[in-house]
């Protein structure tokens, strides 16, 4: 059977570093509070990078990296809960720039597992057989949908975008996707949300002069969260999506090299490693410099891993998300 391979990976954060201590001078918090609950320091904001901008540069990197032609692309799948447009897709938008001609290109939203989501998804086209080369975008300009005067969200997020490119294995092959888990749960949905448009329309009130008259409240499109009940939800999950995924790959915990989880709380990471007896030294962690990325900081923090030689030839690696859905995710991979 054709499995999947990761042969390039390429990130990209806008320039703005935005620190704790900016982030003080915004709301009522300090870089002690957020540091000892979170272990973020800075996150990038953008001032002028769009979600396509953002996804574009992660692209090209990851494409570049690959040492592929953009044509050879037949398949592009963006992860993201920011896109410019309701319409085109991000991964349209994405396309175009690339001027990847006829490939297939649609957007999924899986919140923070949105990565790991779009992952699998691609490599079933690929391991079918419909498709050889496929680009995956994990993006967020998470800066736009967050409310900038409530402490309790705006210090945890931040802007980028992480991307690979995917390919089919050679035959006989072991390399790439071993196993791969998708869950969700849409009984939490209220946990971790943010809302889209109200219906409005003529039958609903009368024609409106504007989007204050619809009623439509701009404070509702941004991100509302029970912090402890999505940090049990994570915890709880992502361990247990680790343990179950080394089992389905035939392995034992030793056996793993890397874990790149979602990075949303060092204190989340802690808890899970300590919950499958893997030592958190194996855990990649880069939450400090850019906070919560949502659907990119699984792309950004597996692109800065490899980059770093922090993956070897041969390693078994597990990318694990969790996020709004609520949703969580896992794949294992032996590294090539
Ligand atoms: O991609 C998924 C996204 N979300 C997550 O992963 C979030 C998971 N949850 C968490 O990471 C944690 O729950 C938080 C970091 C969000 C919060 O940490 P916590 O230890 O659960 O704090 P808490 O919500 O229990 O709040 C403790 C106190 C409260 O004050 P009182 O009621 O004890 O007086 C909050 O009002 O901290 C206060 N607080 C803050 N203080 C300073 C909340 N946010 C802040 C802040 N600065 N930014």
């Amino acid at each position: 059977m054709r499995r999947t391979v990761i042969i390039g990976t390429g990130s990209y954060a806008p320039d703005n570093i935005i620190s704790n201590d900016d982030i003080a001078k915004l709301v009522d918090t300090s870089d002690e509070w957020i540091s000892s609950r979170t272990g973020i320091k800075e996150r990038r904001i953008s001032s002028k990078d769009t979600t396509t901008d953002m996804a574009y540069e992660a692209a090209k990197a990851a494409i570049k990296n690959a040492d592929i032609n953009p044509e050879d692309i037949d398949l592009i799948i963006c992860a993201t809960i920011t896109p410019d447009y309701f319409m085109p897709s991000a991964a349209c938008m994405v396309q175009g720039r690339l001027k990847v001609d006829g490939a297939a290109a649609f957007d999924l939203n899986a919140a923070c597992t949105g990565f790991v989501y779009a992952l699998v998804t691609a490599s079933q086209f690929i391991e079918t057989g419909m498709y050889n080369k496929a680009l995956v975008i994990g993006v967020d300009a998470i800066s736009k949908i967050l409310d900038w005067e409530d402490r309790s969200t705006c210090v945890l997020f931040g802007d980028g975008a992480g991307a690979v490119v995917l390919s089919a294995s050679e035959a006989g092959d072991n390399k790439g996707i071993i196993t791969s888990i998708l869950s969700s749960d849409g009984s939490k949905h209220s946990i971790l949300q943010c809302e889209a448009l109200p219906i409005s329309n003529p039958y609903v009130v009368p024609a409106a002069q504007s989007m204050q008259d619809m009623g439509f409240n701009k404070k509702s499109s941004v991100i509302r969260m029970e912090g402890q009940e999505v940090f049990k939800y994570a915890v709880r999950n992502v361990s247990a999506l680790i343990k179950e995924a080394i089992l389905r790959a035939d392995l034992r915990a030793e056996d793993i090299s890397c874990i790149i989880s979602h990075q949303a709380n060092s204190r989340i990471i802690e808890a899970v490693a300590k919950n499958c007896n893997i030592p958190s030294s194996k855990f990649f962690m880069n939450l400090d410099r850019y906070g919560n990325t949502s659907s990119a900081s699984i792309g950004i923090a597996l692109d800065e891993a490899s980059r770093a030689g922090s993956l070897s030839k041969g390693d078994k690696v597990i990318l694990v998300g969790f996020g709004g859905g609520m949703t969580s995710g896992a794949v294992v991979l032996d590294w090539s």
